[in-house]
C-alpha cells in the first residue's frame, strides 16, 4: 500500500508536525507500506522524495511523481496540527475525492477544533467543563463582566489553535487585555476560561476493529505556570503515565475521555485533556491529530500499553482502510 504521511500546514503548530511527520515515516513498517512524506505548505504541497526533491502533488486526485512513475496514495497518514489538517479543510478535501485518511471526519474535525462550539455540545451532553467566556475581534471586551463570570486566575486561549500557541494565564484584571491582543495574534476568536485546580491528566482514544480502546491516562506536571509551549517542547514538564491518581479517577476521566470521543464521532486517535477538581473529571480540549513527536504524549501511551510504534500507527492505517 502507498502510505501518503501528511505534515506541516499553515499554522504556528508548523514544527511541530514536521516532528510528528518524521517519527510517522520512521517507524511505518516498511515491508508493508510505501511511505511518501508530503510537506504540506501555503506555497504549494510536495511530495519530498528521498534525494530531497520536491514534487507538486495534484489537488485534484492528490497524485504526486516519484521518478517517472505517478504515484496515487492509498491512504493517507495525517500528521497536520491545526489548519488545514485538524480543522477539517484537509479532511472535507479528502473526503471529496474518496481519499482514506487515518482522522477523523471534516465535520467532527472543524467541531473540535473550535473550543467554544466543542464546549458547548459536550456540556449539552452533560460533560463538565469550566466556565467560559467568548469574544471576536471587534467585539467590545468587558473584562470586569469576563472577570466576574469566569474569576482569576483564567486562561485566556485563541479559540482556534493548538500547542498552547498564544495562551496565557492570567493572575490579574490588568493582565487580561494583554492576554487577549496575545490571543488575538493567533486567531481572531478569543475564548477566556476559569482556571480550574487539580492535576492535569491527558487521555488518548483510538478504534481498533471498530471497538474502543483507552490508554492509561498522562499526568502532566509543568515547571512553567501552566502546560504551555515551553513545557511541552523544550523538556520544562514532566509527564508521568500511568497517572498518580487513584484508580476509580482513572476510570472516572477513560470513560469520559471514551464519551467525549464517542459523542463528537471521532475516528483514529484523539487526545482529550481533563482537569481532576476535587476528584471529577473537567474537560478542556480533545485534538484530532495530537502531536507524534518524540516529546509527545500519544508515543509514550502507545509503548506504556506494550505496543511499538509501528504496531499503533499499522493499527491506524489498518482502520482508515477498513
Ligand atoms: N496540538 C499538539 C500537536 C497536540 O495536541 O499534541
Ligand atoms: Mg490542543
Amino acid at each position: 500500500k502507498n502510505v501518503a504521511v501528511v505534515m506541516g500546514g499553515y499554522s504556528s503548530e508548523f514544527e511541530i508536525s514536521l516532528k510528528s511527520g518524521a517519527v510517522v515515516c520512521e517507524s511505518l513498517d516498511t515491508e508493508k507500506y510505501n511511505i511518501y512524506p508530503i510537506h504540506i505548505l501555503k506555497k504549494g504541497w510536495y511530495f519530498i522524495s528521498e534525494s530531497g526533491d520536491k514534487h507538486s502533488v495534484s489537488k485534484e486526485n492528490f497524485s504526486f511523481k516519484n521518478g517517472d512513475i505517478t504515484i496515487v496514495p492509498d491512504v493517507i497518514f495525517n500528521t497536520v496540527h491545526g489548519t488545514p489538517g485538524e480543522d477539517g479543510l484537509l479532511q472535507s478535501y479528502w473526503d471529496l475525492i474518496g481519499m482514506p485518511h487515518t482522522t477523523t471526519g471534516f465535520y467532527q474535525a472543524a467541531l473540535s477544533f473550535n473550543k467554544r462550539d466543542c464546549l458547548s455540545v459536550l456540556k449539552n451532553f452533560g460533560i463538565k467543563c469550566a466556565n467560559s467566556y467568548y469574544i471576536n475581534k471587534g467585539s467590545e471586551i468587558p473584562s470586569e463582566e469576563i472577570v466576574k463570570k469566569v474569576g482569576l486566575p483564567c486562561f485566556v486561549k485563541p479559540n482556534r489553535a493548538g500547542s498552547s500557541f498564544g495562551v496565557s494565564k492570567v493572575n490579574t484584571l490588568d493582565q487580561l487585555l494583554p492576554a487577549i491582543d496575545k490571543a488575538f495574534k493567533e486567531d481572531h476568536e478569543v475564548i477566556i476560561e476559569t482556571a480550574l485546580v487539580g492535576p492535569e491528566v491527558s487521555v488518548g482514544v483510538y478504534t481498533n476493529q471498530g471497538k474502543l480502546v483507552v490508554f492509561s491516562p498522562t499526568e502532566i506536571v509543568s515547571e512553567n505556570d501552566f502546560f504551555d509551549y515551553e513545557a511541552k517542547y523544550l523538556g520544562k514538564s514532566q509527564e508521568i503515565t500511568p497517572a498518580r491518581i487513584s484508580e476509580e479517577e482513572t476510570i472516572k476521566v477513560q470513560n469520559e475521555a471514551k464519551h467525549v470521543y464517542s459523542i463528537l464521532n471521532m475516528a483514529g486517535v484523539t487526545r482529550s485533556e481533563f482537569i481532576l477538581q476535587n476528584g471529577e473529571p473537567y474537560f478542556i480540549e480533545t485534538n484530532t491529530t495530537p502531536g507524534l513527536s518524540k516529546e509527545s504524549i500519544i508515543p509514550k501511551q502507545a509503548r506504556e500499553a506494550g505496543m511499538t510504534l509501528t504496531q499503533f500507527f499499522g493499527i491506524l492505517i489498518e482502520e482508515a482502510l477498513s
